[in-house]
């Protein structure tokens, strides 16, 4: 298969030992599996027994090598590891998960094994995909953190530790409630913090490019997108692009804090967590990471356009109704 040129990654002359993606059935996983197989890079994509066929599919149509493994079997980590030229991770049991898979068995000890097993196969890079650190103390960023500590402290193997804020196409999406073109929206909080939401196809782009560009070798790179925008403020945009009139709930953060206070397990916990730090907002300031990694990142009023495109929605004005 002829590679295409993909920004950021150098065309490859080539092919050499595979990269390895542990979470390639996941949003951001099967993204960057896609862009590392269109740069011509020959790809190992972790799939795990029962995964459903569409995503096999998708994978193997992409001229991935499928293999077996899971976070909790440390001989299937080895196995998967050999002859890898780096791990890319990006699994998490915080929304898909199966019998036995836990923040703890995942998110720390399973990151932890294949961050062993990497050194252990003589893997020469590991990207890992966490989120930036926010002072609200729960397992899922004890876990995160554990991992990034393990491998800056790693002797033998390269790293680059990545920390993107909130996804656009999970938290701007019906998914989490936020659905302008069907005219209601849930906001976290006021709904007036800002946050740097970025595309998870800019995200899976640094993560590929990651794997291989010197540059971005033993950098912890907070990733956000080119606008700081609150929820109302993207509210605004899908209605100034045609979205028809629009109901907005509120979240109120006393509701998440008393969410987070009565949390009775690592889950609960974390999802109270992530929207309180949601409510909270994130501006990013990605020069830094753009000198590294140059590069055009997409803006939330083109996800907004390509959405209202999609479902056929033409431009009229209308006024916004706050409950
Ligand atoms: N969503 C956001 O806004 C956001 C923001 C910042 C950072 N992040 C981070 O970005 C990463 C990717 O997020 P995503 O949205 O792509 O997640 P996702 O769609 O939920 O994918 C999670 C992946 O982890 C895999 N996985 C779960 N348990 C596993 C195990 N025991 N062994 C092997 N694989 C396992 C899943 O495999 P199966 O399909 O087999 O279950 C799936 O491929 C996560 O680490 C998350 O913390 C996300």
């Amino acid at each position: 298969m002829r590679s295409q040129h993909v920004e950021g990654l150098p065309d490859m002359q080539t092919p050499k030992k595979p990269v390895l993606v542990v979470g390639a059935t996941g949003l951001l996983g099967c993204n960057i599996v896609r862009l590392l197989r269109d740069a011509g890079r020959s790809v190992r994509a972790v799939v795990r027994p029962g995964a459903s066929e569409e995503k096999r599919r998708e994978l193997e149509a992409c001229g991935a090598e499928l293999v077996p493994a899971d976070l909790k079997d440390v001989d299937s980590l080895r196995a998967v590891c050999r002859e890898a030229s780096a791990v890319i991770s990006t699994a998490s049991a915080t929304v898909s998960r199966r019998e036995g898979d836990s923040i703890e068995t995942v998110d720390r000890l399973g990151q932890l094994a294949l961050v062993e097993a990497a050194e252990e196969a003589g893997v020469g890079h590991f990207v890992f995909v966490s989120f930036p650190p926010s002072d609200i103390d729960y397992a899922l960023q004890r876990a995160k953190r554990g991992v990034e500590e393990r491998l800056r402290s790693s002797r033998r193997l390269t790293w680059t530790i990545l920390q993107p804020v909130n996804f656009t196409e999970v938290w701007l999406s019906p998914m989490l409630g936020f659905d302008p073109v069907g005219g209601s929206v849930r906001v976290f909080g006021t709904g007036r913090e800002r946050m740097s939401w970025i595309s998870v196809a800019d995200v899976a782009r640094f993560s590929a490019a990651a794997a291989e560009t010197e540059a971005l070798a033993g950098k912890t790179l907070v990733l956000g997108g080119p606008d700081p925008l609150s929820p109302l403020n993207v509210v605004e945009i899908f209605r100034e692009l045609g979205a028809p009139e629009c109901t907005i709930e509120h979240v109120p953060e006393s509701a998440l804090e008393a969410q987070l206070k009565g949390a009775t397990n690592e889950l609960e916990e974390a999802y109270a967590a992530i929207m309180l730090t949601t409510a909270r907002g994130h501006a990013v300031d990605m020069r830094p990471a753009l000198e590294l990694l140059p590069g055009k990142l997409r803006t939330v009023r083109e996800y907004a356009a390509a959405w209202l495109q999609r479902v056929g929605v033409r431009p009229q004005y209308h006024e916004t109704r706050e409950n």
